[in-house]
């Protein structure tokens, strides 16, 4: 299996499976000099971490992450960072019906194709266990990021979930850390907490949308071709388990709009240009202008359910399929912080890339 990296000068590789004994992720090309520690990643594991709330997937995992190399007294030091995360509470035996039959809507069908052999305990490679590696890159990512643009603020969290979705005139970012959906709607908690409640009792699940908004991009990032920044964010999102689409801006709402509408007006500011609006979503000719990096991605209902579901297991035999186990009901809450953490690796990766090429020179207004 390759192509298991991504990133251009501060790249990420991810390895292990949802039930062997650890995973991880090695991190190349970090800056040196930067201050990192355990117990700096350890707050961004927690926001992933299953089984905090009967919400989430009921595996107990602590997702304590230790730092094997690239670290020392306490600075990472130039060379690949080795971040591994034991795998505490696997329980095979659930998985055992999975071992021949192929759940539909996840990946088991799509592998035993392609390889002819899958680590079926737990989803192998392609369990969302695999994310817990992206938030400790993430994590290595905003340390590098606080550093080099102490404004910049990656922020993430649930805009849609089924029925219920977020009423943008009471979003609150102080509510987002404070509810088991990282909902910035303190309010409307409790109702979507009731309605996932009604999904999991019924043997169900829902999609969700995630948004991420990055405040205090400096503009420059980005190339105008191949290497857009819509293009890398995009790619960083829809590579998570489950997202089916990306969008930036208005995104698929742009259909519907004229040009008048949709033009983010200019005006002179005393700090340089002031944007009237931010339909662009931050980003024009791929390249970000300063204004908020808004990002939206959905997430298909998870795939794994009680209610029984017709498919065929590998000897080409119709078969109807209860998927046990412990799964999360909505995986787009535990995409929130994953989505974050992407978003940080990718930013961090322009803005070196954007270093290498330019040295940081930038045009001049007024
Ligand atoms: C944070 C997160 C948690 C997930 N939890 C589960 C889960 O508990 N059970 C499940 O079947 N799928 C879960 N998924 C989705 C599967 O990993 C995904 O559907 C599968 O790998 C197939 O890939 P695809 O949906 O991108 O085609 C989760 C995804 C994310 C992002």
């Amino acid at each position: 299996m390759s192509l298991n990296s991504f990133g251009h000068v501060f790249r990420v590789t991810t390895w292990g499976e949802s039930h062997g004994p650890a995973l991880g992720a090695v991190v190349d090309g970090c800056p040196p000099g930067v201050a990192l520690a355990e117990d700096w990643i350890q707050p961004f594991m927690d926001r992933r971490r299953p089984g905090t709330s009967k919400n989430t997937t009921q595996r107990q995992e602590a997702d304590r992450v230790r730092i094997l190399s690239g670290v020392f007294e306490g600075r990472t030091t130039g060379t690949p960072i080795m971040l591994m995360i034991e795998n505490t509470d696997q329980r095979s035996k659930d998985y055992g019906e999975i071992a021949q039959a192929f759940r539909p809507g996840h990946a088991d069908i799509a592998y035993h194709q392609k390889y002819g052999i899958r680590d079926y305990r737990g989803g192998g490679r392609s369990s969302a266990r695999e994310t817990a590696a992206r938030v400790a890159a993430g994590a290595v990512a905003q340390a590098v990021l606080r550093d080099l643009v102490p404004g910049l603020q990656v922020l993430s969290y649930m805009v849609q979930m089924g029925e219920m979705r977020l009423d943008p005139a009471r979003f609150d970012e102080a509510a987002i850390a404070a509810n088991p959906f990282f909902l910035p709607d303190a309010g409307a908690a409790q109702a979507w907490e009731d309605y996932l409640t009604g999904i999991r009792k019924a043997q169900n699940s829902v999609g969700a949308a995630v948004e991420v908004l990055i405040r205090g991009c400096p503009p420059g990032l980005g190339a105008p071709v191949y290497g857009k920044l819509d293009t890398e964010l995009a790619a960083a999102m829809m590579s998570i388990n489950a997202v089916k689409g990306v969008e930036i801006g208005e995104g698929m709402h742009a259909a519907a709009l004229t040009g008048t509408e949709n033009a983010d007006e200019i005006r002179m500011g005393p700090d340089g240009p002031e944007y009237l609006s931010n339909h662009a979503g931050g980003i024009l000719g791929g390249i970000s202008t300063g204004q908020d990096i808004v990002v939206r991605f959905s997430v298909k209902p998870t795939s794994s359910i009680l209610t029984p579901r017709r498919t065929i297991n590998a000897a080409g035999e119709e078969i109807e399929l209860i998927t046990k186990g412990r799964h999360d009901p909505c995986v787009g809450i535990r995409a929130v912080p994953v989505a974050e953490a992407m978003a940080a690796c990718v930013i961090l990766d322009q803005l070196l890339l954007d270093r290498a090429q330019t040295g940081g020179q930038r045009g001049r207004i007024g």
